[in-house]
């Protein structure tokens, strides 16, 4: 059977070892998303475009995706799969790194997806939550960082992304505004919305 331009971009995206959405997670947000078309999402972590192109079905007509994304390389791969895919006027790319971009931004936002460096978390939620309309979700993929975030030993080179990762589930499991489910999916996934 003939692959499709998708699962060609996908199977391209892991021979390069790139860490793209895993399949349960995609499945979990699918789920979150079922019955629900939204005009606006923001993606922070790009990659080569795919959990963005993946994401496209969740919109209404005329909906449109802003992903962020700092690495030049990724950048050029981003653009040139989701032109294979015919989705260009739906997805933007901001160049750059989000913690720069993220306070320059003012649209408010249906769904935002955190996918980007593990460190800058708590930095993201600040800036999701700013963005994130009234009944908005936001979905922190990695959150259980390969099960070093609920492990007490972790090697010194994770610490400092742990920490944040930890730092990130505290802010949203004790913020009394915020309803949040940690699940055991992929590599961990968090999803908050704003309590009524
Ligand atoms: C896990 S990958 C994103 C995968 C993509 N969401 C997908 O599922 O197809 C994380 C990406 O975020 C980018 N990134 C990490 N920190 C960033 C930052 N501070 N600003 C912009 N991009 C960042 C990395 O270059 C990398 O391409």
């Amino acid at each position: 059977m003939n692959k499709t331009k998708l699962e060609l971009i996908k199977e391209r995206a892991l021979l390069n070892h790139v860490p793209i959405i895993m399949d349960d997670t995609l499945e979990t947000i699918e789920k979150y998303m079922k019955n629900k078309k939204v005009d606006k999402i923001l993606e922070i972590g790009t990659a080569v475009g795919y959990s963005a192109i993946c994401f496209t079905k969740f919109l209404n007509l005329g909906g449109k995706i802003d992903t962020i994304e700092r690495n030049t390389e990724m950048i050029k791969e981003a653009k040139e799969n989701i032109k294979i895919i015919s989705q260009d006027y739906k997805i933007n790319i901001f160049e750059g790194d989000a913690v720069d971009i993220l306070p320059n931004l003012n649209d408010k936002y249906d769904m935002i997806f955190i996918d980007a460096a593990k460190g800058k978390y708590p930095f993201f939620l600040e800036q999701a939550l700013r963005l994130l309309n009234n009944d908005g979700i936001i979905f922190a993929d990695n959150i259980l960082y390969k099960g070093y975030v609920l492990s007490d030993y972790n090697k010194h080179k994770q610490r400092t992304a742990v920490n944040h990762l930890r730092e990130y589930i505290k802010l949203v499991t004790e913020n009394p505004k915020l309803d949040t489910e940690i699940l055991d999916v992929g590599d961990g996934l968090a999803v908050t919305k704003i309590k009524f």
